[in-house]
């Protein structure tokens, strides 16, 4: 920890905003009087213990080198990381820092897993890709697994899965299916509106962009492909007019998760279904974050009730921890219009990403494991609503399931992604004004407090700084 000289005392009581100096660089801090000195202490056993200045040269040096090659579309930190182990993740000066991003809810088994990196290795040594002119073992077994789990543990009637390399790929070949159901009920082509929502994130590539409603996103690339419809999402009224004889497919993520981890009412994902059964169009869910696991059950549509499944459900993230796959879940009577040719992809459920994925999703889904997460979620849940009463006139609302949890500030909260983080905490942010708490779904209910130890103390210094 580097020690930190008060510049300057406040002589008013309560507490107020100062600066002190740290060799040679400016670090925030407080000044306190006792009555909040002592409702605060926890923000002084947190104080900067990884400042962003403090990353090697040689670092800098490196991240100069290869931006000189790599095309830039991320804003990032200084910062390399070399390894990771469990919910921690370190950096090139070896510090150690908390992950609650987990690679944007990738890593649900945490860091440097032994068993997926046996899994891996093993596969490796056997047959890496054959292409899928060819069967091969795993990509069936984890078909068969994603299909029987899914029914046995309450979820939609799923019957066969078409697997993709990556989230934007699934939702691709989602949209796809869609559109393909569109012209097999009517086959005069009229049948090919695909409605999608305000705040959803679907991807980037030109389909899945189509029906991420950002003006951000979308406008640097339009025309983007035409059909798409957007509606307000969780607005129930709007649905039936949304919704017509025209429509194929209707995509949602039963929670946002970049949009600003939004649950969807269960009454807008009634109004879905029955609208989509009444004019004979699919209702594809869009479960890449909010799924495997991460709420607390398989699917977070199994939070809603019967009334609430999807035709089509699409995942990737953290199917195979980190490995990349995707994988497109499909009920009986969409499999039925998809044909030989209609669709594919060269690495789609290689025998290495499956080998892996389905390992993975054996532990994902044991029930044992999802009453770990939903009881670790609840501990994480309940500090940020203490963080939130101690700051009602900065954090607005805490929301969320399991270990999928947004913490609404009324402003723009990104200078709270780099107090933490220099805290030895990562979190993110998601939309224009929450911070998203992701991390590994391994997390012990000791490392969720002392990441909500480390972020009380980041939202402490927000608000000093007001
Ligand atoms: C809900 C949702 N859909 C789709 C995607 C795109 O997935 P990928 O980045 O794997 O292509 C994401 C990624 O954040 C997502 O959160």
């Amino acid at each position: 920890m580097l020690p930190i000289r008060i510049a300057k005392t406040a002589a008013t009581a309560g507490y107020s905003k100062t600066l002190a100096r740290n060799g040679g660089k400016i670090a925030s801090a407080v000044v306190m009087n006792k009555k909040v000195l002592i409702n605060n202490t926890s923000y002084f056993r947190q104080q900067i213990t990884h400042p962003d200045s403090a990353v090697p040269q040689k670092t800098l040096d490196t991240i100069e080198r290869f931006n000189k090659y790599t095309l830039n579309t991320y804003s990032r930190p200084d910062i390399m990381f070399t390894h990771g182990k469990g919910s921690y993740i370190y950096d090139t000066a070896d510090r150690k820092y908390l992950d609650f991003t987990a690679g944007i809810a990738v890593n649900a088994l945490g860091h440097s897993d032994e068993e997926v990196a046996n899994v891996l290795f093993e596969q490796a040594k056997k047959l890496v890709h054959c292409s899928n002119l060819y069967h091969n073992e795993n990509t069936g077994l984890l078909a068969e697994a994603l299909v029987t789990t899914t029914v046995e543990q309450g979820g939609f009637d799923a019957s066969k899965v078409f697997l993709s390399n990556s989230g934007t790929e699934s939702n691709e070949g989602a949209l796809k299916f869609g559109r393909k159901w569109g012209k097999v009920v009517d086959p005069s082509g009229k049948k090919h509106k695909i409605v999608s929502f305000t705040n959803a994130f679907h991807g980037r590539s030109m389909g899945a962009l189509s029906a991420t409603y950002n003006p951000k996103y979308q406008k640097p690339f339009a025309p983007l492909i035409p059909g798409f419809n957007v509606g307000e999402f969780n607005n129930v009224e709007q649905v039936k007019s949304l919704i017509d004889d025209d429509t194929c497919a209707v995509i949602v993520e039963p929670i946002q998760g970049e949009g600003g981890v939004h649950p969807a009412k269960k009454e807008f994902l009634e109004a879905l279904r029955k609208e989509c059964d009444e004019h004979n169009a699919l209702l594809i869910f869009d479960e890449i974050q909010c799924g495997l696991g991460r709420t607390g059950k398989l699917w977070a549509h199994q939070l809603y009730n019967e009334a609430c499944r999807p035709d089509i459900l699409t995942m990737a993230k953290p199917l195979a921890n980190g490995i990349p796959i995707g994988a497109i879940l499909i009920t009986e009577r969409v499999a039925d219009v998809v044909k030989i040719g209609d669709h594919g992809t060269t690495f789609g459920g290689n025998p290495l990403a499956t080998a892996v994925a389905l390992s993975v999703f054996n532990r994902l889904s044991n029930p044992q494991f999802l009453n770990q997460v939903e009881k670790t979620g609840q501990v994480l849940k309940q500090g940020l609503e203490k963080i939130q009463t101690a700051h009602p006139q900065l954090v607005k609302e805490v929301r969320g399931n399991g270990m999928l949890i947004g913490m609404e500030f009324v402003k723009d909260p990104t200078p709270v992604v780099k107090m933490a983080r220099e805290r030895g905490l990562l979190v993110i942010t998601a939309g224009s004004n929450t911070v998203r708490i992701v991390p590994s779904l391994t997390l012990t209910e000791a490392e969720a407090q002392e990441g909500l130890s480390k972020l009380q103390a980041a939202v402490q210094q927000f608000s000093e700084e007001q």
